[in-house]
């Protein structure tokens, strides 16, 4: 993992404070402006701001023809004004020129039309055109302000694949079967994979394989296609990523980062974290989401765990209502205070939002911004202020590990894909909200929680939990087993293990790849009706799911207790080597999440960062060798008192019991280190990779 030493080497750069800015955008602004900003910016105590994202068009007018000046003299004053900068390789949108010379870059959807010029990221990921000039104009950005002063991070294009994450064009339909050549060598390897005697798809030659756009009516594509098309897809905007980053990292010695876009469906995020100097992420709340606060403790987890347990970057946010939801609620007073707490909390060390300067036209000017349109005398802008100065005080915790969590989730993007392809036994079963239930229920006891890769080596856990986990390969179960078998509390769902890497069932009894290892077989699925409910003899009822089995050597803890699976076991519990691993074979509630969680995680010694915290309240640690942090983090609407002694590094009171207000935060610099360690290591910092 390369995500810890660009992040230090950004710390570093920003003289080991916390990052805090965001989108800088002054072409859409007279230059005149542009002083009032870094007037402001120091007032904020903004030091970092992305530049140039969206700047293709203004810096290239036409075919090679540049124009540097007005980024040369943007930079040149945010340096003399003590902003450093996360200069963006103004690829993320082609401009008109582009696409009019070359037509058939557009992006081509599902059903074979061609999307029209007029928004941004229009183009097709795979077309040589597009990551030829995109290549080309990073190298030249990167050639012209390698040595800049002002210049810290590059930011390789924006959010790939935001808007164009599947084109279904020739071109790409080309790189598709370029791609699988690379994958199965032989076409009899890929029939096999596909298992294309089904429906006479038979393949006998390469060219015959299409881009998967909408077949016949009411029917299916072919599946294993389906899943291979969501890998391809991610993996050519991995490809574009690398163009770019490698003409910067010819040229250019700062650390390189893309902004993910969190727990998102269309990217295998986890096969992207190797070719990043440091892991950034751009998270939205969405705003009519009661529990908002919950995903973005989830969504920080996965960053964390994408960065390798390391410190990554907040690269972007709200400062109060987008413009892109059925309704754009504005934040509450301090909400985005707490939020942008909550995500140090959980491991970032930089908080940046989109954007500077609330846009005064375009497709983007109702979303919020740092600097509203109604100028300083708003209470976005205090709030702003009011963050800065409070990032200023806690910047000692920069560079500090979020505490080692002792339970992870297993999450994994082919899995994903393939659980929510079509003709399944019930489309009510969905992988986010699943994945999200559980964490949830682990949110509430503030249980600290990994996300963690099929495969990967798992000692450093208690507790494992696989939430509609479809598919798994062969070492992702093995993997699951040594865990089990060495002493770890496994709980895996319905759902799950049920068929092969290319989505191919695994046969003799359900669920397949981890029958042995739960000790149950399955030989039946009885999804329930819409909004049905199943009566358990105990942690019931059960939605969504029910099946018709038998325990093997599973000791029986709950049946179902009606209807045609009756007697059946629900929920179950395997002792192998010197683990447990058990079974939920339907969606419990809360209550039930909570009370079965609560037996988990007693068996395996975990125990929450707090005791005994109300509802809504967050406690998590970070910690360096000789310093424990505690975030407390008030979500509801009451004042807490919380009993922790120590230093709240924002109030700089020290206390022996902590007051947390309503939709409030404290940091506490805690008088003695909470017991444990951290038990990984501060990475030394590593020798520079080789650029040249
Ligand atoms: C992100 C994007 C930004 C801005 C923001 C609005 O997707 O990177 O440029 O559009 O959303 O929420």
């Amino acid at each position: 993992m390369i995500g810890r030493p660009g992040m230090q080497q950004l710390t570093d750069a920003l003289g080991g404070r916390i990052a805090f800015g965001g989108d800088y955008n002054p072409e859409q602004w007279p230059e005149s402006t542009w002083a009032e900003d870094v007037a402001l910016m120091q007032q904020a105590g903004v030091n970092l701001v992305t530049v140039a994202v969206f700047s293709w068009a203004l810096i290239e007018v036409e075919p090679g023809r540049f124009t540097f000046g007005w980024l040369d003299r943007v930079l040149d004053l945010l340096h003399d004004g003590g902003i450093a900068v996360d200069l963006a390789t103004a690829t993320a949108s082609p401009p008109p020129w582009f696409t009019a010379n070359h037509p058939e870059t557009r992006l081509v959807d599902e059903q074979g039309l061609a999307r029209s010029f007029g928004a941004r990221q229009g183009f097709c990921p795979s077309s040589p055109l597009y990551r030829d000039a995109a290549a080309d104009l990073a190298g030249r950005i990167a050639e012209r302000y390698a040595e800049h002063p002002a210049v810290v991070l590059w930011h390789i294009n924006n959010e790939y694949g935001c808007q164009n994450w599947q084109c279904y064009c020739e071109v790409s339909a080309d790189a598709f079967r370029r791609w699988l050549h690379g994958r199965y060598e032989s076409l009899d390897a890929l029939n096999d994979a596909w298992g294309t005697a089904f429906w006479s798809q038979h393949y006998t030659d390469w060219a015959q394989i299409p881009a998967p756009r909408r077949v016949a009516y009411s029917t299916f594509a072919n599946p294993g296609m389906r899943l291979d098309w969501w890998r391809f897809s991610s993996d050519e905007l991995l490809e574009c990523y690398r163009a770019e980053a490698a003409a910067v990292r010819e040229r250019a010695p700062q650390p390189l980062t893309t902004n993910f876009m969190g727990m998102r469906k269309t990217h295998d995020y986890w096969s992207w974290t190797a070719d990043l100097d440091l892991i950034s992420n751009d998270h939205y709340l969405m705003a009519e989401d009661a529990a908002n606060h919950q995903d973005l403790a989830m969504t920080a987890d996965l960053l964390r765990s994408l960065a390798g347990g390391h410190p990554w970057l907040l690269m972007e946010h709200s400062t109060s209502a987008v413009n892109w939801q059925t309704r754009n609620l504005a934040k509450a007073p301090g909400e985005m205070r707490r939020n942008s707490l909550q995500h140090v909390a959980r491991g970032a060390d930089g908080v940046l939002f989109f954007q500077w300067r609330q846009s005064r036209a375009g497709a983007e000017k109702w979303h919020s911004a740092l600097l509203p349109h109604t100028g300083t005398d708003t209470k976005i802008w205090r709030e702003v202020v009011e963050l800065g100065h409070d990032l200023a005080k806690i910047s000692e915790l920069a560079g500090t590990l979020p505490d080692p969590a002792r339970v992870a989730i297993l999450f994994d993007w082919s899995s994903w894909w393939a659980a929510e392809l079509d003709a399944h036994p019930s489309s009510d079963v969905k992988v986010r909200p699943a994945v999200r239930r559980w964490h949830q229920s682990l949110w509430k006891r503030n249980v600290a929680v990994d996300f963690a890769r099929h495969g990967q080596d798992l000692s450093d856990y208690r507790v494992v939990v696989v939430p509609v986990q479809y598919l798994m390969s062969d070492p992702a179960a093995a993997a699951l087993t040594s865990f089990v078998e060495d002493g770890g509390h496994l709980v895996v769902t319905y759902f799950s293990g049920l068929v092969d890497e290319h989505d191919r069932v695994r046969l003799g009894g359900y669920p397949g790849a981890l029958r042995n290892l739960l000790g149950v077989r399955i030989e039946e699925f009885f999804p329930l009706a819409a909004r049905a409910t199943v009566r358990l003899s105990r942690f019931g009822p059960g939605r969504v799911w029910s099946e018709l089995g038998r325990a093997e050597s599973a000791e029986v803890l709950a049946t179902y207790d009606e209807g045609p699976v009756a007697g059946s076991p629900v929920v179950t519990r395997n002792r192998v080597g010197r683990g447990t691993a058990w079974y939920v074979g339907t969606e419990i509630d809360d209550d039930a999440r909570t009370a079965l969680l609560r037996l988990v995680l007693d068996e395996g010694g975990v125990t929450p960062v707090l005791p005994d915290l109300p509802a809504g309240v967050e406690a998590v640690r970070r910690r360096s060798p000789d310093a424990s942090y505690l975030f407390v983090l008030n979500h509801t609407g009451e004042d807490v008192t919380v009993e922790a002694a120590g230093t709240d590094l924002l109030t700089r009171m020290a206390a022996n019991r902590l007051q947390v207000p309503a939709g409030g935060a404290a940091v506490l610099r805690e008088a003695r280190a909470a017991t444990g360690g951290p038990r990984r290591e501060a990475a030394p910092p590593p020798a520079p990779e080789p650029r040249h």
